[in-house]
């Protein structure tokens, strides 16, 4: 029996639920809107909005996505999320990163309203998700991961989980997620990072190892425990002659080796990537639930 984790499947089902509930909206006279901002033309955020917006039209969600010139100023960007904020056809705003070097990141996601911050990054929702507050938004990569989990039948509790990575964005919500006291949680987490000492040493303790640290192929079966899950967030661009543009994406898990000693594992891509749109456009139901409320 394959030991894959199907990340599509289970966005699919995903869907569908945010789908059922937009139709209840829309019943309601609610039509649930998304907006997206992107600073400048990285061709990556181009490619990640348009799909974000092609899901949310199929589920009848309304998104647009409003296109700022790289020089915009970080003023004119916060003046935009302020109007956007008052806005009431709009539930959700998501400001795609990364934004250019003279905009401080942590600024603009501080200026998004919590009410409509689907991504999760207002430190309002991060401080409710520490606090185990199940009121704020989760952010949708490391949300998407613990659904990932769950759905997959995946025992959390008691569990050592092993994360590896502390990012704002994956390592630190996904640490926040597994500890709280409470079904589907309540596991023993330990974070790994760049001062960490024996990194593999506690790898091997992991019932359950999560990769998102940024670094290709670097969970190798030697630092696998026998039958233990492993989840790959990472997503890295490597130099790849034989590919006609000379780069192919690779995951944080040298996957060809680590599969035949995993119990379960997320293919890549095809694992947690879709996962995230999907908790996006849930969150972004639920924006608009709440809103009209
Ligand atoms: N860029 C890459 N991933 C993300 C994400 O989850 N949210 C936003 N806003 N930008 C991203």
């Amino acid at each position: 029996m394959s030991n894959l984790i199907d990340g599509r499947a289970i966005a699919q089902q995903i869907h569908t639920e945010t789908g059922r509930r937009v139709a209840s909206l829309k019943d309601r006279g609610i039509t649930p809107g998304l907006v997206f901002i992107r600073v400048g033309e990285d061709p990556a955020s181009q490619v990640y909005v348009g799909m974000k917006e092609k899901k949310s039209a199929e589920l009848g969600i309304r998104s647009v996505t409003r296109v700022l010139p790289s020089a915009t100023s970080e003023a004119d960007l916060l003046a935009l999320i302020g109007q956007l904020n008052a806005d009431p056809q709009w539930h959700g705003i998501l400001v795609q990163a990364p934004l250019p070097r003279h905009i401080d990141q942590s600024t603009v996601y501080a200026h998004v309203a919590p009410s409509k911050d689907v991504d999760g990054f207002h430190p309002l929702n991060v401080g409710k998700l520490m606090l185990g507050d199940a009121d704020g938004f989760i952010p949708c990569t490391p949300g998407g991961v613990h659904e990932l989990l769950v759905r997959s039948g995946v025992k959390l509790e008691g569990a050592e989980v092993v994360v590896l990575g502390r990012g704002n964005i994956v390592g630190k919500p996904m640490a926040s997620i597994l500890l709280q006291k409470g079904k589907n949680a309540n596991s023993t987490v330990t974070v790994v990072h760049s001062g960490t000492r024996d990194v593999a040493g506690h790898c091997r303790r992991a019932d359950v190892l999560i990769a998102a640290m940024g670094v290709p192929e670097f969970v190798k079966a030697d630092m696998v425990k026998p039958g233990a899950v492993v989840i790959d967030v990472g997503v890295n661009r490597v130099p790849d002659a034989s590919a006609k543009s000379g780069t192919r994406l690779v995951g944080d898990v040298a996957f060809a080796e680590v599969q035949p000693v995993a119990g379960l594992i997320t293919p890549n891509p095809g694992g947690v990537g879709p996962m995230t749109i999907a908790m996006l456009l849930a969150n972004t139901a639920r924006a608009a639930e709440s809103a009209g409320r």
